[in-house]
């Protein structure tokens, strides 16, 4: 399909493909899955809190009452959890892509770790992701599939610490926030790198969704519930923000346009409203000495190493 042709209201037909989502039940996550099902897809949508997951089926089904869904318990922030989902999914047939969407975007006050060890926000918004995407990769590579990774236009706007991920030292939300989505861009774009020197038929992608806002978003029983003061925010900050449900376009367009391809960077077409379309990324995530800092991080904090990327024998089944 030609770029200009692409009408994110109308996507492919996705009958017989699978795609896992994590972060499902709110935000992005969750209309990334409404559309995904809309298009006739198996869309197994995952979420860390399982009642607040089952009301997102309900309301998607409400929409789409023949989608194809399945849940799956997915905690990004728990390696345990992590391994435990990506087990679930492996001993199935192929996967067509993954969408790394869950994240937190408010990040606490202070600095929060989790089980394992680690900053709350780059391990949930980073490290769960890398480790699923690796774990999953037996079960992509079978399918030709694709991986797709949350980044930020913030990775563009303000500066990030390469010494200190975890932020020890200087912990702010904000810096915290930052830290976590330049890491994820940039292990997207290593992935790619990665995926390709060792012939993996993999792509790795980064996307984001400009500024989209839970104030600007339709209301959806169970999923979203917009308060007044947020509408009222949402409207003061219309020409530069769109809804969450737009927020999902240039996620999925990288995730299905069969044209897309590993190593892009797609987002709205002025920057933080619009069609989706393919973007600049930022030079650090894109940064090859970023990216190889950020692989071997992310593969000593999570204590996982891809499979195939150091000359293990490809068997797709
Ligand atoms: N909205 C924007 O303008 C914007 C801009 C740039 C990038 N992004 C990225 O887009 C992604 C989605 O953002 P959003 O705006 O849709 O945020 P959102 O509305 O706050 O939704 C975040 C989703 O992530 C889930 N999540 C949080 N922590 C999790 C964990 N430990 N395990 C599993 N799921 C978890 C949340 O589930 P719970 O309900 O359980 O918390 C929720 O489903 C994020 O990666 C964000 O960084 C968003």
């Amino acid at each position: 399909m030609a770029r200009d042709e692409w009408d994110p209201r109308k996507l492919p037909d996705l009958t017989g493909r699978r795609y896992l989502v994590t972060g499902s039940n709110a935000g992005l996550g969750f209309f990334a899955c409404l559309q995904l099902a809309e298009a006739g897809a198996h869309v197994i949508m995952s979420a860390r809190n399982p009642s607040r997951l089952s009301r997102a089926r309900a309301a998607i089904l409400a929409q789409v009452p023949d989608a194809d869904l399945e849940t799956l318990a997915l905690d990004t922030s728990n390696l345990g959890s992590v391994r435990a989902a990506a087990a679930t999914v492996r001993g199935r047939v192929g996967l067509h892509g993954v969408l790394l969407n869950a994240g937190i975007v408010h990040p606490p006050k202070t600095r929060e770790v989790t089980l394992d060890g680690h900053e709350l926000v780059i391990a949930t918004n980073a490290l769960g992701h890398y480790a699923l995407a690796g774990a999953l990769l037996p079960a992509l590579a079978a399918a030709l599939g694709r991986m797709v990774w949350l980044g930020s236009v913030s990775t563009m706007l303000f500066p990030w610490d390469p010494v200190d991920p975890e932020l020890v030292n200087d912990y702010t939300p904000w810096r915290a926030y930052v830290q976590s989505k330049v890491a994820t861009s940039a292990l997207g774009f290593e992935a790619d790198r990665r995926l390709r020197a060792a012939s993996v038929p993999v792509a790795s992608i980064v996307a984001h969704p400009g500024y989209s806002l839970g104030g600007r978003t339709r209301r959806i029983a169970g999923v979203s519930a917009p308060s007044r003061r947020k509408r009222f925010i949402g409207g003061l900050q219309a020409p530069i923000s769109q809804s969450k449900e737009r927020g999902a376009w240039a996620p999925i367009r990288a995730l299905v346009d069969p044209d897309a391809e590993g190593g892009q960077f797609w987002g709205p077409a002025r920057t933080y409203t619009g069609a989706p379309t393919l973007g600049k990324p930022s030079p650090v995530t894109t940064d090859p000495d970023v990216g190889a800092r950020m692989w071997h991080y992310a593969e000593h904090a999570t204590r996982t190493e891809w499979p195939y990327l150091k000359g293990k024998k490809l068997r797709l089944r």
